[in-house]
């Protein structure tokens, strides 16, 4: 092992991540929120061996250019769009991530998602708070049915195979897409049917993304596609914002098909700053949340773990458990 290899840790980390990296480097934390885009990181930054960065930092070929020293880019999150892999492959840089341990948090709220925007949960408490009830009516927040509606989900690895468990939990019909099938026994564990992305989009009650952000799957959901979703259905996204095309998602909650949206993820969500769309911000159908899927504690501790264990392994005998390949 190389004896205190310097370590850039972009914000504190929760668990015994720091502790871990602390025992094998010289570890230097960062200004939570700003991360690599410090002055004082970009003044030291020639020295530092290895980067542990969150998904707001954003690792480009400008900023390797500054890291002559740099073997590792060790990621707390599963996503790796923040990361040029392409560069950092170039230089010899490994690009570690995250993968696993935040599969069934990222399910979990992908799925209270579709249920708050099927049955108007974020309408209901806006109306609470602001004395609009004033006893049971009938007609109240009628929304859409969740139990024996079709699901479709976009990408199905870890995350969506876990929307497609709770999905059949609670009585819906699965369809998902990706590039290939699964194995047939795999496709009838999990209740699920292959079928095309446009079937999936015109058969489906409801679409969750659960696809990772590449040149393929940017803007992937187009003023086409949702154009040719069923009246009153639903658009969930809790993977990359840049999947979808936010002026014509607003389009399509005002004009239809679309009933309702729920959002955890932007078009417009960079290193340093968010800019929604203001159409969508001014719909009532619209549910969001500030890009939390996988923010439960346990489930962040155990991203800081992963992402110090490759690091301590990579030190250790260059061999982390998660590379990520370009
Ligand atoms: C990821 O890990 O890619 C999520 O977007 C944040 O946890």
């Amino acid at each position: 092992m190389k004896s205190h290899p310097r370590i850039f840790v972009s914000g504190p980390l929760p668990g015994r991540a720091m502790e871990w990296l602390r025992a094998i480097g010289d570890v230097t934390l960062g200004e939570p929120g700003v991360g690599v885009r410090s002055p004082d990181f970009l003044a030291h930054a020639a020295s530092f061996e290895a980067l542990v960065t969150y998904l707001t930092d954003a690792v480009d070929r400008a900023l390797l250019e500054r890291l002559p020293a740099l073997r590792l880019v060790a990621n707390v999150a599963v996503g790796v769009d923040n990361i040029d892999v392409a560069a950092c492959a170039e230089r010899g840089v490994i690009v570690t991530n995250t993968p696993g341990v935040l599969t069934e948090a990222t399910a979990d709220l992908a799925f209270g998602l579709l249920l708050a925007a099927s049955r108007r949960i974020a309408e209901g408490d806006r109306m609470v708070r602001a004395g609009g009830f004033h006893g049971f009516r009938f007609d109240t927040l009628v929304g859409a049915r969740v139990h024996g509606a079709t699901l479709g989900i976009v990408g199905f690895g870890r995350i969506g195979q876990a929307m497609a468990r709770r999905a059949r939990g609670f009585g819906m019909h699965v369809l998902y897409t990706q590039r290939t099938p699964l194995i047939p026994r795999l496709e009838a564990a999990l209740g699920a049917a292959y079928v095309t992305m446009d079937e999936l989009f015109k058969r489906s009650d409801a679409v969750s993304l659960h696809c990772p952000l590449t040149n393929e799957t940017r803007g992937l959901v187009s003023a086409e596609l949702l154009a040719t979703m069923k009246p009153g259905s639903i658009l969930i996204n809790t993977a990359r914002g840049a999947c979808v095309d936010e002026a014509a998602l607003a389009n399509a909650l005002r004009e239809g098909p679309l009933g309702a949206a729920a959002l955890d993820v932007f078009a417009r969500e960079s290193t340093s700053s968010v800019h929604i769309d203001q159409e969508l911000l001014a719909q009532d159908n619209v549910v969001f949340t500030p890009h939390i899927a996988s923010a439960d504690r346990s489930t962040r501790t155990a991203m800081a773990e992963t992402a110090a264990e490759n690091a301590v392994a990579f030190f250790r005998d260059g061999t982390p458990p998660n590379i990520v390949h370009n």
